[in-house]
């Protein structure tokens, strides 16, 4: 395992460090308190090549490995996470299912659009009843001579009311079994396509997340991806390999909190020395460390097997479950390091607390990655 990074992949994590603390780290307040979707970084992500890191330069891209695409999400992550979902929802299941699964022409169409940020990419899957059991959707997609005509409602759409396309997945057969779903390139201004309203979430402030209802959405034919009943295929294909974003996302929260409480702990004085100094604060600084270091193993180890060709969803789920787990108990603790600071909203340790949980619920839970974990030891 060599997890040695190249040139070109060192200055891929200098050019996004630098870009995430001279252009990010200012917006970070004003998006947390105006729920603010910072619509310029996109478009600056967009002409650093950020938007398209894996997509090839014929389609627009900047055609670079997976390990350079988890490198941008974990820097950018260590200074908002919210950009770091943006950035992994748009990459690995908004624009890498049409890059994989779409034809010649969907892909000449949307993927120059997608890579360079002028479109953002989402992904329709969860529904109010079907979370982490996908295959219970009911969206329908009913063929009508040229179109299929859309009906039903999502949920938790990540990117959701500012994507111009959601990839969307609805049922095609009224059989049981994973042949019975088809996956959609839907444009956002599909007549039958409402969006709702923005969730109001406990993190992730700039991020937006709305419900989408279809109601009669009428979808071209050519919209389909892949073959009519691919749509399970497609889901799972993207989510094993996205997984990884969220991952990388999950450690920049992770190695955001370490280096703070480290920082903090060496400059706050109790008793007449640096809080650090007691063996209670160092033992926990130490387990933070190893922890986040175990995590960004993992993490680098799993897109290094994508790289490779080797990859499978079980490191993928491995990946994502410990660094989400990492980074909630390393924010936890952050918090108990700076006390009752860390309890306030001027400290930003409070936001990474916030920040961090749903990276162990959004795509898949942890409770599912040990599912996928389990069913790849034993089958
Ligand atoms: N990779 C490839 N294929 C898979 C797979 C995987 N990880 N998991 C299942 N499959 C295939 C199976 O091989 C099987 O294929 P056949 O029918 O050809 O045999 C088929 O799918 C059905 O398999 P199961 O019976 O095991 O499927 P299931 O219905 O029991 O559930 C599951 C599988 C893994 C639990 C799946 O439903 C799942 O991943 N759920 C979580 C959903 C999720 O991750 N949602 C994320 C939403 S997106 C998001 O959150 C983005 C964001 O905002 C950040």
């Amino acid at each position: 395992m060599d997890l040695k990074l190249t040139e070109e992949q060192e200055m891929m994590r200098k050019m996004v460090r630098d870009f995430a603390i001279s252009e990010v780290q200012p917006e970070v307040e004003r998006m947390e308190q105006e729920d603010r979707f910072p619509a310029e970084l996109i478009h600056k992500m967009g002409e650093l090549g950020l938007m398209g890191i894996p997509i090839p330069e014929k389609y627009g891209g900047s055609d670079m490995d997976y390990t350079s695409y988890i490198i941008a999400i974990n820097e950018l992550s260590k200074v908002s996470a919210t950009l770091g979902v943006i950035l992994s929802v748009h990459t690995s299941v908004g624009s890498n299912p049409i890059l994989n699964f779409g034809n010649e022409e969907q892909k000449n169409k949307y993927l120059p659009k997608l890579a360079s940020g002028e479109y953002i990419g989402a992904f329709a899957l969860t529904e109010p009843g079907a979370g982490s059991d996908a295959a219970s959707m009911k969206t329908k997609a009913v063929k009508d001579g040229d179109n299929y005509i859309l009906k039903g409602s999502k949920m938790f759409i990540t990117n959701g009311g500012q994507a111009d396309t959601y990839v969307t997945f609805a049922r095609t057969s009224e059989e049981s079994g994973s042949k019975s779903f088809s996956a959609f390139i839907v444009e956002k201004d599909t007549p039958g396509l409402e969006i709702g309203k923005a969730e109001k979430k406990m993190g992730l402030h700039g991020s937006s997340t709305v419900p989408l209802s279809f109601d009669h959405c009428i979808v071209p034919k050519e919209q389909l991806l892949g073959e009519e009943g691919d749509g399970f295929k497609i889901a799972m294909a993207n989510l094993n390999v996205g997984r990884i974003g969220i991952a990388a996302q999950a450690l920049g929260i992770g190695e955001a909190a370490l280096e703070l409480a480290s920082t903090y702990a060496k400059e706050r004085e109790q008793f007449g020395k640096p809080i650090a100094e007691n063996q209670g604060m160092a033992f926990k600084l130490a387990d933070m460390a190893t922890e986040v270091e175990a995590a960004k193993l993992l993490v680098y180890h799993a897109a290094d097997l994508v790289e490779k060709g080797a990859h499978s969803s079980k490191e993928a789920s491995m990946a994502k479950m410990y660094a989400s787990r990492t980074a909630r108990k390393a924010a936890i603790e952050a918090v108990q390091i700076y006390g009752g600071y860390g309890y306030t909203e001027d400290y930003p340790v409070e936001r990474l607390f916030r920040d961090a949980k749903v990276t162990e619920i959004y795509e898949g839970t942890n409770e599912i990655q040990h599912k996928v974990i389990a069913k790849n030891l034993f089958d």
